[in-house]
């Protein structure tokens, strides 16, 4: 069955940006179906749409998705019709050191991503949300909110009375900041905008 996607053309740019259609057909062993009701937006899904990191190909935008869980294939016990989840931005890449460079395989820019109401993918390409978060919410922490906790809390790195430098008031330092501040840390910020600050 077809659902309605957005497509950016080979190069990018935002007067090449069209609505058509993408299949969802039932999951195969291993994959689920997700209906999407969230995306957040990243500057990477700006840099792809706008051009700047423009596709090879027709692309379907957004590295973030977050939805509901509405079909399961064989061999998957992780996740039930029903379950609210959101997508992972490397989905090959699931613990361990990082095998993977580069975007090849990140939804919405080496592959297709989640400006779609509907999508069958493996069940790696998707984690739980947090219990209690709207899809919106969720959409917002696999891509920022990962890359945030990765460069100050993986590994114990920050202590309590380390100082934190966040440039900007993006999504990535937006969630730098409240990690740090649960941690214990001392955060200085920077902003173009007084009102932000
Ligand atoms: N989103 C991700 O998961 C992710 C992952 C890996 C790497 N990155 C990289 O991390 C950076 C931030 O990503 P983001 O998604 O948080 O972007 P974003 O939401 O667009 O935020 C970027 C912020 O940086 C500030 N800024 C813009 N131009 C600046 C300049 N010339 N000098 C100093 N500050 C400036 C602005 O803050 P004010 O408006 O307060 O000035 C802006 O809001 C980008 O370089 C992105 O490519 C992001």
């Amino acid at each position: 069955m077809s659902h309605k996607a957005i497509f950016v053309q080979p190069g990018g740019g935002y007067d090449r940006v069209i609505v058509g259609t993408s299949e969802a057909p039932r999951p195969e062993a291993g994959e689920i179906t997700v209906r999407l009701r969230a995306n957040s937006l990243n500057y990477h899904d700006f840099a792809v749409v706008s051009g700047m990191w423009g596709p090879s190909e027709p692309r379907i935008p957004m590295a973030d998705g977050a939805g509901e869980v509405v079909a399961v294939g064989s061999g998957v016990t992780e996740f039930a019709v029903g379950d609210a989840v959101v997508s992972t931005f490397f989905p090959d890449w699931l613990a361990g050191e990082p095998l993977i460079e580069g975007f090849a395989t990140v939804p919405g820019d080496g592959v297709d991503g989640y400006a779609r109401e509907m999508v069958t993918a493996r069940a790696t390409s998707f984690t739980h949300a947090p219990k209690g978060y709207s899809h919106a919410e969720a959409s917002t922490l696999t891509t920022a909110g990962l890359t945030a906790w990765r460069a100050l809390m993986a590994d114990g790195k920050l202590k309590p009375g380390d100082s934190v430098l966040i440039q900007g008031t993006g999504g990535v330092s937006i969630f730098a900041l409240q990690f740090a501040k649960m941690a214990g840390a001392t955060v200085i910020a920077t902003s173009s905008s007084d009102a932000k600050l």
